[in-house]
């Protein structure tokens, strides 16, 4: 039985991937920092962990915790907005922290500390980035904090995938589209069934020649 974790599990985005790899016969470990995303992933029919990816120290834990299991795979899902700015507004500081520790810092360690685990079973790596991180699309100031947290995350996951690809492990960024889930918003495009239907077709489909893209849920390239 193939063994996903999944970062970010309690809803959204991440408890759909949860539910549909649980139904698929997968061994799901979701993790979650709250007693709500808990009950939701044993629903789901996943294994709950306790993780507030925040917390750096709180990654190596989660991989000390599984030492000796190899993943066949790995899915960044957690992520926040943060503030609905425009124009050039100057970032707040404490709003700049928390998204980068979130989005950004968190995905690192979860490169270092997850990672080997990956490379065990030459598994592939998943993070959810956004095609507002892709810099040859941005076209305007909007949630400047969130595309340039997406670019940052972008680059690291770039960087991890030459790293890990020589291990035998296949990393990708995927744009699950724009999605009907508390982050999206009630007007988004697709439903959440749809996006992590059409993301589990890429993941599956991936090979080591995909090490290092950046594709949305449909399988298109989403440029840099
Ligand atoms: N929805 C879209 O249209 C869309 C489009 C492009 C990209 N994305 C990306 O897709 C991913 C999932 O988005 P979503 O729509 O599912 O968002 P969501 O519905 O807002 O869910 C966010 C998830 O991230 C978790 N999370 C946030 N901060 C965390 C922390 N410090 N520690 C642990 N977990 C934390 C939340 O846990 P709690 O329940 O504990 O808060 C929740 O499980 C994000 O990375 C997002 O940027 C989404």
């Amino acid at each position: 039985m193939p063994t996903v974790l999944i970062a970010g599990a309690s809803r959204g985005i991440g408890l759909e991937l949860a539910r549909q790899y649980a139904a698929d016969g997968w061994h799901v470990i979701g993790t979650r920092r709250n007693a709500r995303g808990e009950s939701a992933l044993r629903s789901a029919g996943a294994e709950p962990r306790r993780l507030d990816v925040s917390d750096a120290s709180q990654f190596e834990a989660l991989a000390a915790s599984l030492a000796g299991s190899s993943l066949d795979l790995f899915i960044h899902s957690a992520g926040i907005y943060g503030p609905d700015t425009s124009g050039l507004a100057q970032p707040d500081e404490q709003a700049f922290e928390e998204i980068m520790r979130v989005n950004v810092l968190a995905a690192m360690c979860s490169m270092s500390s997850i990672g080997p685990l990956v490379a065990r079973a030459g598994g592939r790596m998943v993070y959810l980035s956004s095609s507002m991180g892709s810099i040859a699309q941005m076209n305007g100031t909007y949630g400047w904090l969130y595309r340039t947290s997406k670019a940052a995350l972008n680059a690291a996951l770039k960087c991890t995938a030459g790293e890990l690809g020589r291990r035998g492990v296949t990393c990708l960024a995927l744009h699950p589209g724009w999605v009907r889930t508390d982050m999206g918003g009630p007007n988004a495009s697709i439903d959440v069934v749809t996006s992590v239907t059409g993301m589990r077709r890429v993941i599956a489909a991936a090979r080591k020649k995909d090490n290092g893209r950046f594709l949305d849920y449909t399988g298109a390239e989403i440029p840099w």
